[in-house]
C-alpha cells in the first residue's frame, strides 16, 4: 500500500514538475510579443514571471478552468454592463473568451484580446459560430497599446486582466462603459493583478486612475471575493 503510495505520488510529482518545466521553456519562445522592461508584458507575457499562467500547458489548464470558477464574476460584469443588441464589445485579456461567449451573444460585434495564443486558441473553439460569420473577432496584442481606433467600441471589459485604462477610454466611443472584475484589494492586496502586475490597486486607486483617464463617475462594487469598477465615458 506504502509503496503504491509512494509510486503515484512520485508519479504525479514528476508529471507536474515536467509540466512546469515545459510550460517554462515554452514561455521562452516566441509564441507572441516581445517582452518590455516595465511593461505589462515583463510579467506576463510568455517569457514574463507569471507568463506561464496563461502560455503552455499550465496556462491550457486555466483556460479550461477559469470559465467555470468565473461563472458569477461573468454575470456580475454582464449585469454592470447592461449589454444591448446593438453593443460593439471589445474584452481586454478575453483568455478563453468565455465572457464573450456566455454573454455577450446577442451583441452587434465581440472582439476579444489577449497577448496567449494558448488563450486565444480555446476562445476560438468558444466563439466558433460567431467567428464563422464575421461578428466576433480575436487579437493577439497588449492592453498596454489596444490595436483599434479611437471610439470603436460602445463597451469594454477587462476580468482579471491587466489594463491600461487611458487605451480603455480612448477605444471607446462617447457614452460607452468599461466594467473592471479584479480580486478583493482589501482580501489579496498582494498578488500580482491590474495595470502594472505588481499589487492590486485598492478601491482609491481604482477611483483615481479612472477619473484621471477621462471617465465620469466611477461605481465600485463589491461582491464575495471580488471588486467590481463600472464607468462611462462622457458624452460628447
Ligand atoms: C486571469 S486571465 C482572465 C481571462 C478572462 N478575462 C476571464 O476572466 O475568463 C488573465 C488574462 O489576461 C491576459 N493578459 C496577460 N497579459 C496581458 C496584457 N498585457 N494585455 C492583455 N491581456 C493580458 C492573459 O493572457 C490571460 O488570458
Amino acid at each position: 500500500m506504502r509503496r503504491t503510495t509512494f509510486i503515484t505520488g512520485g508519479t504525479l510529482a514528476a508529471v507536474g514538475a515536467a509540466a512546469l518545466a515545459y510550460s517554462r521553456l515554452r514561455a521562452r519562445g516566441s509564441e507572441t510579443l516581445t517582452p518590455e522592461e516595465g511593461s505589462l508584458f515583463t510579467v506576463y507575457a510568455p517569457g514574463g514571471s507569471y507568463g506561464f499562467l496563461a502560455n503552455g500547458p499550465v496556462g491550457w489548464v486555466i483556460a479550461k478552468l477559469m470559465p467555470m470558477v468565473e461563472a458569477g464574476v461573468y454575470d456580475t460584469v454582464a449585469e454592470m454592463l447592461d449589454l444591448q443588441p446593438d453593443d460593439e464589445l471589445l474584452d481586454i485579456g478575453c483568455g478563453p473568451g468565455a465572457f464573450l461567449a456566455a454573454k455577450a451573444g446577442d451583441t452587434l460585434r465581440v472582439v476579444g484580446l489577449d497577448p496567449s495564443r494558448t488563450m486565444l486558441r480555446a476562445a476560438e473553439r468558444r466563439l466558433a459560430d460567431r467567428l464563422k460569420t464575421g461578428t466576433a473577432r480575436l487579437v493577439t496584442g497588449s492592453a498596454a497599446e489596444l490595436p483599434f481606433d479611437d471610439g470603436e467600441f460602445s463597451a469594454v471589459t477587462a476580468i482579471f486582466a491587466p489594463v491600461d485604462l487611458t487605451e480603455a477610454f480612448r477605444v471607446l466611443r462617447p457614452g460607452g462603459r468599461c466594467v473592471l472584475a479584479d480580486n478583493d484589494p482589501r482580501k489579496s492586496p498582494s498578488e500580482p493583478a491590474s495595470r502594472w502586475g505588481r499589487r492590486r490597486w485598492t478601491e482609491d486607486e481604482h477611483r483615481r486612475l479612472l477619473e484621471d483617464a477621462g471617465f465620469t463617475d466611477p461605481t465600485v462594487r463589491y461582491k464575495g471575493n471580488y471588486l467590481f469598477g463600472g464607468v462611462r465615458k462622457p458624452s460628447e
